[in-house]
């Protein structure tokens, strides 16, 4: 809507996990590196966990690219809220198999073929489980099992679980102690530092079109990074409600009433708010830079 106003040649703030926008924090490089390393070193399971929005199916998304390119066999889980039985019919699906994918067993025998012969030709295979935190009891178990699947040079199946903290708590239950124990990597991510929130605003608005932007404060984005906690989603829902704002007010640059619109029309609350009547002060205090 507001593009053409701005200039942009797509939309910066975008709610989708595109991995083209992303902005590489060190602590997205290192967990992206760590799931990369983690499938070519055949490690077996790896788990990527973190807070909501802060990029988990984001990294996911890069990954696949990165398999993609270099051409080895995946099957990527994105609804986790499945039997077990759904659960190897969308992996034969995904990886191909050919098999009549409602049998169980049909699957597992069609799936240990390809390990073998991915590993025969020194491939590894990989599967992706998004939303990890929501799977069955059941599907973890059979999950587990598929982990088991090895030849001397490493495990067949890469495994990697994402999901939010939940994950990491359910994989502390006592019947879950043999999953937990193959677990090799861990990656892990939180919400932006101020420094990254300012970063990751400019890198998209750069992305989009925008070099050495002046329509966002340095300033104001400090007050962003606070008011959105440092989660990138929120931050992308806050800035791109802000750019409407600022276009629909005929303006170049946004300011602290607009965000604090904003913040009141996205129920958003955060800690240390300042009320309506301490605007005039704000001006002075972010000035100082408290
Ligand atoms: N490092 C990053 N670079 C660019 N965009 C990012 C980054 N991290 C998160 N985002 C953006 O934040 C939004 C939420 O990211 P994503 O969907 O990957 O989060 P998530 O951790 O999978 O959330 P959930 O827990 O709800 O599944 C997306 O719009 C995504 O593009
Ligand atoms: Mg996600």
């Amino acid at each position: 809507m507001y593009n053409a106003f701005f200039g942009f040649k797509e939309n910066p703030f975008n709610l989708s996990p595109d991995p083209t926008f992303l902005y590489r924090s060190q602590m997205h490089e290192e967990a992206l590196a760590n799931l990369i390393y983690g499938v070519q070193s055949r490690k077996g399971f790896i788990v990527l966990s973190g807070e909501v929005g802060t990029g988990k199916t984001t990294l996911l998304e890069c990954l696949r690219d990165f398999l993609e390119v270099q051409m080895v066999e995946f099957a990527f889980v994105f609804n986790s809220r499945i039997t077990a039985d759904q659960f190897f019919e969308m992996i034969a699906y995904d990886l191909d198999l050919r098999c009549n994918r409602n049998s169980k067993t049909e699957v597992l025998f069609a799936l240990n073929h390809l390990l073998i012969q991915q590993a025969n030709e020194g491939r590894t295979s990989v599967l992706i489980v998004d939303e990890a935190h929501n799977l069955e009891w059941e599907v973890l178990e059979e999950i587990r099992l598929l982990g088991n699947l090895e030849n001397r040079r490493g495990k067949l199946l890469q495994i990697i679980l994402s999901g939010q903290p939940e994950l990491d708590r359910k994989l502390e239950a006592p019947n879950l102690r043999q999953l937990k124990q193959r677990i090799v990597l861990r990656c892990n991510l939180h919400p932006f530092r101020e420094e990254d929130t300012i970063a990751y605003i400019n890198y998209r608005l750069e992305k989009a079109g925008m070099r050495d932007q002046t329509v966002f404060s340095f300033d104001l984005m400090a007050e962003i990074h606070r008011c959105c906690q440092g989660i990138p989603r929120v931050i992308n829902a806050v800035c791109d409600n802000l750019l409407l704002n600022t276009f629909a007010q005929e303006q170049q640059e946004s300011t602290v009433e607009m965000l604090d619109e904003v913040c009141n029309d996205m129920r958003i609350d955060y800690p240390g708010r300042r009320s309506r009547g301490e605007r005039g002060r704000y001006a002075v205090d972010a000035y100082r830079g408290d």
